[in-house]
């Protein structure tokens, strides 16, 4: 058996882990989109699209881990030199905003949006509910613009 060309194996698994995150992003984006056609009128419909909605986080648990892991790889086969480069500076960045912006800005309003929905943060006025969904689309249109800029430079490489 012949060994594994570390390079190519690396870069699949970074690949699938980038299609599985974005995935994640799109997929969590769409049906949430979703869930302001049910609430508040019908909050039981809006709980089911919230449960599916959820269920893409594990897109983003596998992709986020394969992305990290194939990230080291692909590093360790530049023997690091990348890291100097100013492209993959930028990116890094990006991927850091990436995940405060999940943690910080998005991940606040979904806790918010299930609290509504399961009854434990009572009933948010029309001014709350506007609030919430616009805050919810920013978060996911900024999670998708920075890996789109990401897309650019990890292809076009910029120095
Ligand atoms: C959301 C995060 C990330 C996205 C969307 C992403 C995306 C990409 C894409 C599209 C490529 C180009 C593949 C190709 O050449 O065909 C790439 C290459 C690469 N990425 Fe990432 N990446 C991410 C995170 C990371 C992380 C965290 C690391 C390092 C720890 C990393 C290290 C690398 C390296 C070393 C390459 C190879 C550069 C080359 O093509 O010559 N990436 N990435």
């Amino acid at each position: 058996m012949g060994t594994i060309n570390l390079f190519p194996f690396s870069l699949v698994l970074h690949i699938t882990g980038v299609a599985l995150l974005t995935a994640g992003v799109l997929g969590s984006y769409v049906t949430l989109k979703q869930l302001w056609k049910y609430y508040p009128e019908d909050a039981r419909q809006a709980a089911a699209v919230f449960k599916t909605s959820q269920a893409y986080n594990v897109f983003f648990a596998i992709g986020g881990a394969l992305i990290l892991v194939s990230g080291f790889l692909l590093l360790r086969v530049y023997q690091f030199t990348i890291t100097k480069q100013l492209w993959f500076e930028v990116k890094m960045g990006l991927v850091i905003f990436l995940i405060l912006n999940a943690r910080i800005f998005g991940g606040p309003v979904v806790k918010k949006l299930q609290g509504l929905l399961s009854g434990q943060s009572g009933v948010a006025d029309v001014l709350q509910l506007g609030m919430l969904r616009r805050r919810l689309s920013i978060f996911h249109v900024l999670q998708l613009l920075a890996l789109l800029i990401i897309f650019v430079l990890a292809v076009y490489k910029f120095q």
